[in-house]
């Protein structure tokens, strides 16, 4: 049967993506935040995940104002990186799981969660960072990727405690795939950042690494925390970390932190990153 053995969060700064790109990760600037993820890339290799659900959320490359699901599902063969108006990264196409991810979306619909079923889309810095943080700069991504795409641009969001539900689905329907898959589930965007207005900018290390450290022990209470508070003490874009309960949600009670990483700046977002393994 498919299994999750493990749940990776990072923040998805697009300026990451940029550095690799352009080969900057030596450079000063970047090399702290690049440093941060050289344990999980070996952590990687030893684990090789067939599949990783990525949870994200799209900036306007795939959907904007005339669309925007809640909860979306990628079920296609494949997905290329959009173009984000500098042209599309030069990172490899992402191969889809067509049969997991159909039987998640059948599974979560079943169980009361009204995925939105995508067949085409192209995926943004949301969902290429991340790979790229986690395998480096490769010919081909060494696994195939269910993306979970996530409203956190436009007002409302889901709550974090819908999001901790919908891993829990996501969860269970995993286990009731019968092909033998070592699956990984991702949570991306975050931590703290505002992009715009008077308080862009803003970073606040101590309720992140709080975030952190909740993610690992009190869990609960994180399922509760409403967007207001996000907005107030990490900004506008803090909102991001809904995804992360995705993922939290969709490992067991106990967890094993396996890496965790903090690291301010990277452009003008905190860089967040924790491996949990399902105990
Ligand atoms: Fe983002």
């Amino acid at each position: 049967m498919a299994r999750i053995t493990a749940g990776v969060a990072s923040s998805h700064v697009p300026a990451l993506g940029v550095a690799s790109d352009f080969d900057k990760t030596e450079e000063a600037y970047w090399k702290p935040a690049f440093a941060g993820y050289e344990w999980t890339r070996e952590w990687e290799k030893e684990q090789k995940p067939d599949v990783v659900i990525l949870v994200y959320n799209d900036h306007a490359s795939a959907f904007d104002m005339k669309i925007i699901p809640t909860f979306a599902i990628g079920c296609s063969e494949e997905y290329k990186p959009a173009d984000e108006g500098w042209g599309p990264r030069q990172v490899p196409v992402v191969k889809g799981h067509p049969d997991l991810a159909w039987h998640i979306a059948q599974s979560c619909i079943l169980d009361e969660f009204d995925m939105t079923i995508i067949n085409e889309m192209d995926v943004d810095h949301g969902l290429t960072v991340p790979l790229t943080m986690m395998f480096g700069k490769v010919p081909e991504w060494p696994c195939r990727v269910v993306p979970v795409a996530v409203n956190v641009v436009t007002y409302p969001p889901p709550s974090g405690n819908r999001c901790w539900a919908l891993g829990e689905a996501i969860a269970r329907a995993v286990e009731s795939f019968p092909e033998d898959l070592n699956v990984q589930i991702w949570g991306t965007g975050g931590m703290s950042h505002q992009l715009q207005g008077p308080r862009a900018g803003l970073i606040n290390k101590e309720w992140d690494n709080r975030f952190l450290d909740r993610l690992e022990g009190d869990t609960q209470e994180l399922r509760y925390i409403p967007h207001i508070e996000y907005l107030r003490e990490t900004g506008s874009e803090g909102i991001e970390m809904v995804m992360w309960l995705i993922m939290r949600g969709a490992l067991n009670d106990k967890v094993k932190q396996a890496h965790r990483f903090y690291h301010v700046p990277a452009s003008n977002t905190a860089v967040g990153h924790l491996i949990l393994e399902n105990a």
